[in-house]
């Protein structure tokens, strides 16, 4: 028997084993560094808006994705449940990417435009007046706490040093582009919406006298999942 040379020898079996657990890593491994790209292209996905970015920066804050996940998986229930299975693409200016691993709550990478601003407001302030038996904890604070936004373009900068497409115009335009998109009336949204395709402009509080935390966080709730057009995708889709 051949074997007992190994099954004699640790040594001899240590160098068995690395050299075929190598083959079979080289073979995973190899291919990746000739696809010039892992995630495939989708249409529809942008940066966030500097309001969005803001919203997500309380989401990671108040450490939502304690109890709340990011993607949708490619299983049939899930499909039902919250729509098209999330794609890589989808999380491609995430950084950190919210994927989340427990489900405390829904998932939410599709619930924009699942509920209205005010279901939102209700829903932070006291989840229980909308849900009477949700556990999830309030955050009435985000309504009445001013947004500190003078320094979002230094989130920008710091996004685009990670590969984020933001333009200078983005960057320098930022302070400017989070008072246009809670100001339906201000003469810059045309301009904030070529930069920023599909944009979600209101007052998302219900509060025009101040851009608080909460204004920032609906706004990034109500795109979760938007950006893509999934007519476009269905046709080779698994599931729908
Ligand atoms: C302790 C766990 C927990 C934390 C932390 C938490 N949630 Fe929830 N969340 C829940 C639960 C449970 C539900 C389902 C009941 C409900 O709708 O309130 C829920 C529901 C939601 C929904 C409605 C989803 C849907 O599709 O119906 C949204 C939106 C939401 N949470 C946002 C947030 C945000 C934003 C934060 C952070 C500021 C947060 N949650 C923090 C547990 C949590």
């Amino acid at each position: 028997m051949k074997h007992e040379i190994f099954e004699k020898n640790s040594i001899l079996l240590v160098i068995g084993i690395l050299v075929v657990v190598s083959i079979g890593g080289i073979i995973e491994i190899a291919p990746l560094f000739y696809l010039e790209n892992t995630i495939e292209k989708v249409q529809g996905m942008r940066p966030y808006t500097p309001l969005e970015l803001a919203g997500r920066n309380i989401y990671v804050r108040e450490g939502c994705y304690n109890c709340h996940s990011q993607m949708v998986r490619p299983l049939r229930d899930e499909v039902e449940r919250y729509g098209h299975y999330s794609l890589a693409a989808e999380s491609m200016y995430d950084h950190p990417f919210q994927w989340g691993s427990k489900r405390t709550g829904p998932d939410l990478a599709r619930v924009g435009g699942k509920y209205s601003d005010e279901w939102h407001r209700a829903h932070m302030v006291d989840p229980r007046s909308v849900v009477p038996e949700s556990i999830m904890p309030g955050y009435p604070f985000l309504a009445k706490t001013a947004l500190n936004y003078q320094k979002i373009a230094e989130d920008l900068q710091a996004n685009r040093s990670l590969g984020v497409p933001y333009s200078d115009e983005d960057v320098a335009g930022a302070v400017a582009d989070i008072e246009t998109q809670v100001n339906p009336d201000s003469d810059n949204v045309d301009a904030f919406l070529a930069r920023y395709p599909k944009a979600q402009v209101r007052d998302f509080d219900g509060n025009p006298q101040m851009i608080s935390e909460l204004d920032a966080l609906i706004a990034y709730m109500q795109m979760l999942g938007t950006l893509v057009d999934f007519d476009l995708y269905q046709a080779d889709a698994f599931y729908r």
